[in-house]
């Protein structure tokens, strides 16, 4: 892990499911009103399986579908509202405006899968994880980040 007085950034491995829900739950323990976490990565990556590993852990019990065609699912937890969003359908940034993020991040949090579509619309102090597959079961996670992010030490072994 390497880290200054703003930024952190690591990589871990996921070497099966039950780890990303090792990150999704420390996630989920860091998670403060106002944060986006960024979730990056391929078709088949994981970000929707690491998107419910957090809200499972914020005692969400319904059913998370993926948001692909809603765009936008939104979550009562134990802290505040979660937003899921899925944003690969959007053609444009100026699209998320309809979507509510500003709102979201004012009562709760938001999950942003596909946040590259989002442009500029992206907060600044955002959480990244970067998932890559290296095997059917194993992932790589690249996390960056601001600093008080790695406080929950999402860098030790999962
Ligand atoms: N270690 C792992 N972490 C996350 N997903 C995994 C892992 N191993 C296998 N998978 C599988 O990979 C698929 C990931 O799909 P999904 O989360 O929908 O990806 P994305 O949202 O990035 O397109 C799921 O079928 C999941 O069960
Ligand atoms: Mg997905």
């Amino acid at each position: 892990m390497t880290t200054d007085s703003q930024r952190f950034m690591t990589r871990i491995t996921l070497p099966d499911l039950a780890a990303t829900g090792r990150l999704g739950a420390r996630i989920a323990a860091g998670l403060r009103k106002g944060d986006a976490v960024a979730l990056e990565g391929d078709l088949g990556a994981g970000k929707t399986t690491l998107a419910r590993a957090i809200l499972k852990a914020l005692a969400v019990e319904e059913s998370v579908p993926s948001p692909t065609f809603t765009l936008v699912q939104t979550y009562e937890t134990a802290k505040f509202p979660v937003r899921h969003y899925d944003l690969y359908r959007i053609e444009h940034p100026r699209e998320i405006d309809e979507l509510g993020l500003d709102e979201a991040l004012d009562e709760g949090a938001a999950l942003i899968e596909w946040p590259e579509h989002a442009g500029d619309r992206l907060p600044e102090d955002c959480l990244h994880v970067l998932l890559t597959t290296i095997d059917p079961h194993s992932r790589r996670a690249d996390i960056s980040g601001p600093a008080r992010w790695a406080l929950p030490d999402l860098s030790r072994d999962l």
